[in-house]
């Protein structure tokens, strides 16, 4: 039976049970696959990409891995994630490493049969030299928003390998929860968006997950992929570089779902990573 299915039939008290499950299960899950990285010193291969900007915005920080890489590399950062347990293990990875961060928690959930969301309260903190771990959502969390347009604006934003807990099918109200449609819009709208956040001359750094080229042609085919959301008039693409995934799908770790173009069998490809440097050369 679907997670839609499902909840219909339970009481409120259930639904925030089986939410926080999921949410949780998914932090775990990450924590594996970028334990994975982390020891293959992928986070340091993206953090390069943006070593010559100090005011950061990350969208994202996972269990953390990438939000320590930054701060250890010098960094002031502003990062933002939606899911609770994973703001709590990128708190404790940060303070663990004895460096200093704050941790803002504003969400609170809401259910119903039928969908769920999250209401969250008005950021109130101020930004001077502190690193921010804020708990929001770029996607409809319109305090957030707010707050980030009324800052001085942020030299880098990096989406380092944005992707969702599944249980975001009954929060978004999708039909059939794909996580390429879900990151293909979140990019599109922060892109979109960018000039709220984003300083002239500034970086916007995705990596994304996809299979390691074989050719030129998939090379081209693969970059385009992602050329599509960029709005080519606002920003210019400094470099595009791809780089071998040590460890990919295993038990234990977050599904990887990446589009395949290759024509190959999927057990045959090699995973890897995209990295896709922009520079906004107009603001709104
Ligand atoms: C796969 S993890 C990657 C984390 C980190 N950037 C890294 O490279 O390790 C993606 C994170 O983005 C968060 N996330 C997804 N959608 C989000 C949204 N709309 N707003 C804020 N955080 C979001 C997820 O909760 C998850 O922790």
């Amino acid at each position: 039976m679907s997670i839609k299915d499902r909840i219909k039939e339970m009481t409120p008290n259930q639904i925030n049970k089986i939410i926080l499950d999921n949410l949780e299960i998914y932090s775990n899950e990450w924590g594996n696959s970028s334990a994975i990285h982390n020891k293959n010193n992928d986070y340091s291969f993206f953090e390069r990409f943006v070593r010559t900007k100090k005011r950061i915005l990350e969208i994202g920080s996972g269990v953390g891995f990438s939000t320590l890489k930054l701060i250890q590399m010098g960094h002031h950062v502003v990062s933002i994630e939606d899911n609770p347990f994973c703001l709590e293990k990128t708190f404790e990875k940060v303070s663990s490493a004895s460096y200093k961060i704050e941790k803002v928690v504003r969400g609170s959930l809401n259910v119903n049969n039928t969908s769920y969301s999250v209401i969250y309260s008005k950021v109130q903190n101020e930004l001077k030299d502190n690193n921010l771990l804020i708990e929001g959502n770029v996607i409809d969390d319109n305090e957030l928003l707010e707050w980030l347009r009324s800052l001085e604006k942020f030299d880098a934003v990096v989406c380092w390998l944005i992707a969702t807990h599944p249980i975001s099918e009954i929060r978004y109200g999708y039909q059939d929860f794909q996580q390429n449609i879900y990151k293909t819009e979140l990019l599109t709208k922060l892109l979109k968006d960018s000039s709220d956040y984003l300083d002239l001359n500034g970086y916007f750094h995705i990596v994304e997950r996809t299979h390691y080229p074989r050719s030129e042609e998939e090379k081209e085919l693969l970059i385009n992929s992602y050329l599509k959301i960029v709005d080519l008039s606002k920003f210019e693409i400094l470099d595009c570089e791809f780089r071998k995934m040590v460890g990919g799908d295993f038990q234990g770790g977050v599904r990887l779902e990446i589009t395949n173009i290759s024509g190959n069998d999927p057990g045959k490809i090699e995973h890897a990573f995209i990295s896709l440097l922009l520079r906004k050369v107009i603001t709104d």
